[in-house]
């Protein structure tokens, strides 16, 4: 039975990539940090599967602990390690630069360190969840693994520290060691700050008569945005690969924040307006002359990623991995499970 330990668990990938490895009889242990409350929500179903929890197992860690991180490796003697775990918000990371580059760069750095100093190089397999952040802003579109970087935020510059120390450890150490450079995935486990998850979120409430309108920020960013269910299964290809490399994951549509709106508002039957520009611009319901979208410059960025858009064709290649699901069908998912999780019917949804 093949082992893998997989930090950030507890996060969208992490359940993801937990359940996946569990599938294919993996024994899976995960590293969740100390919270006051309980935040294992996205696994906690695994744990209520008798079968499937005697392979799965926590420990308690934290990326900014070089001894616990040893200690759980030299403990574990896993044959596979996927370092999902970061100070993920973009924005965020321009508010806490420092802890999102202990986390995001160093934590990389101390498990790659670890794993040297316990002798084990020829016997794990590292993944590293790199990410399009990497490209900011963008030299040439689509972006592909040849695409130069220019990283536009604290969290962006961290995991280009990850990406190098990654392939550095390759190279110097002869370590199997691979970045997937994963474009925006989403789904209904999506942490709710992320943009797609408060639209979700926020429309579900306007159409259960819970809140008036959403406020958003920059609304022409464009992103491409694949199902975290798909991209999980790239993950654990990567790592099969006989030798290492990296990888971009997307799926090669380019939609706006604007857009994904307009998909959502279908599956309600609505259509929504766009009025005035910038700050001042809003999203009209037509149906009943409603502002549901507002701007809001607090979710502005100090430098912002305008567009993303990934050639998977490297991936598609090599590794035989293709997106399976399609914009509209997660945007589904996401509405479906958000209506369940607030107590409504999925009857709110016209064009099913
Ligand atoms: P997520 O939902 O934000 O999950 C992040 C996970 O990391 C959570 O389990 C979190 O724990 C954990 N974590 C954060 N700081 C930690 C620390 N100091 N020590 C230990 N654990 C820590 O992120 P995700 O969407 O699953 O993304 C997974 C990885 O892929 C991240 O590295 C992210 O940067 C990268 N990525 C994501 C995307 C995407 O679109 N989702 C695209 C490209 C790359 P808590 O639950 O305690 O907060
Ligand atoms: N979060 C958020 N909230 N974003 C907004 C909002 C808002 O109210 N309004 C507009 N946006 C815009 C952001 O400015 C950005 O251009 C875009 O929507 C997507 O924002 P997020 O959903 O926060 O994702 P991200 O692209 O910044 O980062 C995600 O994807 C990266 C891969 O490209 C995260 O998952 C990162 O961890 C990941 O590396």
């Amino acid at each position: 039975m093949k082992k893998a330990l997989i930090t950030g668990v507890t996060g969208q990938d992490g359940a993801y990539l937990s359940k996946y490895l569990l599938s294919l009889g993996y024994q899976v242990h995960g590293i969740k940090r100390r919270s006051s409350l309980i935040n294992t929500s996205r696994i906690d179903d695994i744990y209520e599967e008798p079968e499937e929890s005697k392979n799965f197992i926590l420990h308690y860690g934290d990326l900014t602990d070089s001894n616990n991180i040893l200690r759980l490796i030299n403990e574990i003697e896993p044959d596979e390690i996927y370092n999902l775990a970061a100070q993920s918000h973009v924005q965020v990371s321009f508010e806490t630069a420092e802890y999102t580059a202990n986390s995001d760069a160093f934590g990389v750095l101390r498990f790659l360190e670890a794993i040297r100093n316990l002798d084990m190089v020829n016997d794990v397999k590292f993944y590293q969840a790199s990410t399009s952040e990497l490209y900011g802003k963008v030299q040439e579109i689509p972006q592909s693994e040849k695409t130069p970087f220019y990283p536009r935020s604290p969290y962006g510059v961290a995991k280009l520290y990850g990406y190098w120390i990654t392939i550095n450890y390759r190279e110097s150490y002869g370590m199997h060691a691979s970045n997937g450079i994963l474009f925006n995935h989403e789904s209904p486990l999506r942490g709710e700050t992320f943009v797609t998850q408060k639209i979700i979120l926020g429309l579900v409430d306007i159409f259960l008569g819970k809140k008036n309108s959403i406020r958003l920020g920059n609304l022409g960013a464009q992103r491409d945005w694949g199902h975290a269910r798909d991209f999980v299964k790239g993950m654990h290809k990567i790592v099969q690969q006989k030798h290492p490399s990296d990888y971009v994951l997307a799926t090669g549509r380019l939609e706006s924040v604007k857009s994904f709106i307009e998909i959502a508002l279908d599956y309600f039957g609505e259509k929504v307006a766009w009025e005035g520009s910038g700050i001042d611009e809003v999203g009209i319901l037509e149906s009943s002359n409603k502002k549901i979208i507002q701007v809001d410059e607090r979710y502005f960025r100090p430098a912002e990623v305008e567009l993303l858009v990934g050639d998977y064709t490297k991936a598609k290649k090599e590794l035989g991995w293709e997106p399976e699901t399609k914009l509209e069908q997660l945007i589904k998912e996401m509405l479906e499970s958000a209506i369940i999780s607030k107590g409504g019917s999925t009857d709110l949804l016209k064009n099913v």
